[in-house]
């Protein structure tokens, strides 16, 4: 190829990535269904939902008080990182839904850089699905920062899961 050919197709190469990359992150927030209570896209990937008026859905609320909890004294308040940890705002985005959970259930090092591995930790892994959706809602900007005003009900499923998970 032409030096100038080549740049070409390395751009149409580069445009066509950064659209399927688009694309992706749609797929990976847009609620394609409802279940007791919980979002899903259509890749049965949890997801969050919020209504014209504000309203969020539960996970997305427990989510903002699991992480203020849990994870915010590195991760920064809102998901909005710190000069410590990245900002899980981002990530829950960028990142697929099964590598976010396992970064939280295997932990992760790299030099003084040190995640915690949390998967025997109840208190995280029963809310590990509110946390990472949250923290994509405030990803897509979707939530504003801080406490959300309004949430839907509490669903009696989502109340017995948490039973059965938390023992
Ligand atoms: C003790 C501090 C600390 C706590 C608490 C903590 N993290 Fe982390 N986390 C880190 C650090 C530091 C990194 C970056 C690790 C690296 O450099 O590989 C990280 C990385 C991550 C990543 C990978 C992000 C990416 O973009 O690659 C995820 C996901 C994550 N944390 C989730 C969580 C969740 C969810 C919680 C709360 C349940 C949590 N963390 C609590 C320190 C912490």
């Amino acid at each position: 190829m032409t030096p100038l050919r080549s740049l070409i197709a390395t751009a149409l190469a580069a445009g066509l990535a950064s659209a399927a990359a688009a694309q992706d992150a749609g797929d990976n927030i847009a609620v394609a269904y409802e279940e007791d209570g919980r979002y899903f896209t259509a890749d049965d990937i949890p997801t969050y939902n919020v209504a014209e008026d504000g309203t969020v859905d539960w996970l997305t609320f427990s989510g903002f008080r699991r992480y203020h909890s849990e994870c915010h004294v590195c991760h920064g308040p809102d998901g909005e990182g710190s000069t410590y940890a990245p900002a899980l705002k981002k990530s829950a985005v960028e990142m697929d839904y099964y590598d976010f959970y396992s970064v939280v259930v295997n932990g992760r090092e790299n030099g003084n850089s040190v995640m915690p591995h949390f998967g025997d930790n109840r208190n995280v892994m029963c809310y590990l699905d509110d946390i990472y959706v949250y923290l994509k809602a405030r990803g897509m900007d979707a939530v504003p920062r801080g406490r959300p005003a309004k949430k839907e009900a509490k669903a009696d499923a989502i109340q017995e899961d948490e039973n059965d998970c938390m023992g």
